[in-house]
Formats: structure tokens, sequence, C-alpha cells
């Protein structure tokens, strides 16, 4: 199938939803959601669809962290769409984390969410991405991973300090891909959300948070920046 893809692993309700949503609306016409639960995934494929006629919508209701499963997945969408210009890497669990009575299993499940399904979606898909911006004309490609983070790797909070400390390790790798290929014409980067998501904040509601994020991408296009902050 001709057009532009756009894969979305962590395609939540949240800024899952609100970036894919209007992502499909100003240049994607492929769009790949992946996230676990079905049922709260087809809420999002309608979601991104009502908004959006002309697009399809592909699901794949997989863990991202288990690589043979995802890796079908991604076989299936490739194999449909072609493989994707963005990849967008949203999945992470924000729960509560206390001392000293989180286990240690969490923690490591944590790890595998925000850096290892990062880290091998990442092997799976840079080196397309790379080609593409080698190859493709520049005003019409942006080849892009895009991840989102939060305050938490500067400034943990204990009570989540499993999810800081996933995050932080995270940045780190995105910063580390970041370094090594930008400079090859791939745009990776960081969407900051510096505080809690919700629908009544006037600043970082989902809705905002994609309308700021689809901004600091657009403006990509000339001018490459790490991070936006919201
Ligand atoms: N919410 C906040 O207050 C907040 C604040 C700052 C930063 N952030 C960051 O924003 C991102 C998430 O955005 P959001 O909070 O608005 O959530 P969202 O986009 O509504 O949903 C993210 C989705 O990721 C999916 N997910 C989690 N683990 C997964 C896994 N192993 N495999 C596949 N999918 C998985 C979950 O769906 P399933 O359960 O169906 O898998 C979840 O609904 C995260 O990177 C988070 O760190 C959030």
């Amino acid at each position: 199938m001709v057009g532009k893809t756009i894969l979305v692993l962590g395609a939540g309700p949240g800024i899952g939803r609100a970036v894919a949503t209007l992502f499909a609306s100003k240049r994607y016409n492929n769009i790949v959601l992946i996230a676990r639960n079905a049922e709260r995934l087809a809420a999002v494929q309608k979601a991104v669809k009502g908004t959006n006629s002309g697009v399809t919508v592909k699901t794949y209701a997989v863990d991202t962290t288990n690589t043979v499963a995802l890796f079908e997945a991604l076989d299936n969408s490739d194999a449909t769409f072609g493989k994707p210009e963005v990849v967008f890497y949203n999945a992470a669990r924000v729960l509560p984390s206390s001392f000293l009575d989180h286990p240690v299993e969490d923690i490591e499940y944590d790890l595998k969410i925000n850096v290892s399904a990062l880290y091998v979606v990442a092997q799976r898909y840079m080196p397309h991405l790379v080609s593409l911006a080698k190859t493709a004309d520049p005003a019409s490609s942006q080849p892009a991973l895009i991840v989102t983070s939060s305050a938490l790797p500067h400034h943990p909070i204990p009570q989540l300090f499993a999810l800081s400390l996933v995050k932080a390790a995270q940045l780190n790798l995105v910063q580390s891909l970041s370094l090594t290929y930008t400079p090859e014409g791939v745009h990776v980067g960081v969407i900051n959300v510096a505080g809690q998501v919700s629908p009544e904040d006037e600043l970082r509601n989902p809705t905002n948070i994609a309308q700021k994020t689809w901004e600091w991408f657009e403006a990509a296009w000339e001018k490459p920046s790490f991070e936006v902050k919201i």
C-alpha cells in the first residue's frame, strides 16, 4: 500500500491516541497502533479513524517486551504498509512504586518496556530510517524516532522511583541514538512532558501535547532539535 506510515507503540487513550490522531490528520494515511489491551486499542483505533476518514488504521494487541510477538506484528504491518517513516515510542506504565515493597520484577519489567523494547525497535527500524534519509527527497520525507519522556530522569519522585529510574535510562539511550543518527538525517528526539497529563490541564492535556509535538516535528524538517518540553 502506498502512503506514509506512522507506527505508535503504546497507543493508549492519552498521548498515544492524541498524537496518532493529529499526525493522521496532518500527514500519515497509514497508522499502526500497538498496545496490550485489545479493547482499549479498538477504542483508540475508532477515535483515530473517526476524525480522519482517509486513513487506514491497523492494530496489534501485543506487549512490546515480547519481541517475538512484536516482530510478528511488525512483519505484518510492514508487509501491509511498508516500513514506517515515523516511529513513536510511547509505551510505559505510569504506576506508583514505593520503597521497599515494590517487587524487583516490576522494575525489570518497566526497564524492558522503556529500554529493551525501544532498543529492539531501534535495531529493527533505524537502518530503514537512515536509508530513507539518504535516498528520499528531503522535502518530502522526514524519518524520525520520537520517544515520550518526562521530568523524572532529572527530578526523580521516590513514590515513582521505578518509573523515574527507567525513564532516566531511556533518556540516556535516546540521547546516544540522537548523537549517532540525527547527523545521519534521522530526527531522534523526545517529548518531555514535564508534569502529570490530564485532560483538564491547560498545558499538559493530550490534545495540546500532540499539537506541540507536531509543531516541534514540523520545525525539525528545517532544524532538528532533541526535545520539546511541555
Ligand atoms: N500520564 C502522565 O501523567 C505522564 C506524564 C509525563 C510523561 N508521561 C509519559 O507519557 C507516555 C505515556 O503517555 P500517557 O500517559 O498519555 O499514556 P497513553 O498514551 O494513554 O498510553 C500509553 C499506553 O502504553 C501501553 N503500554 C504500556 N506498556 C506496554 C507494553 N509493554 N506493550 C505495549 N503497550 C504498552 C498501555 O496500554 P496497554 O495497557 O493496553 O498495553 C498504555 O495505555 C509515557 O512515556 C509516560 O512516561 C506520562
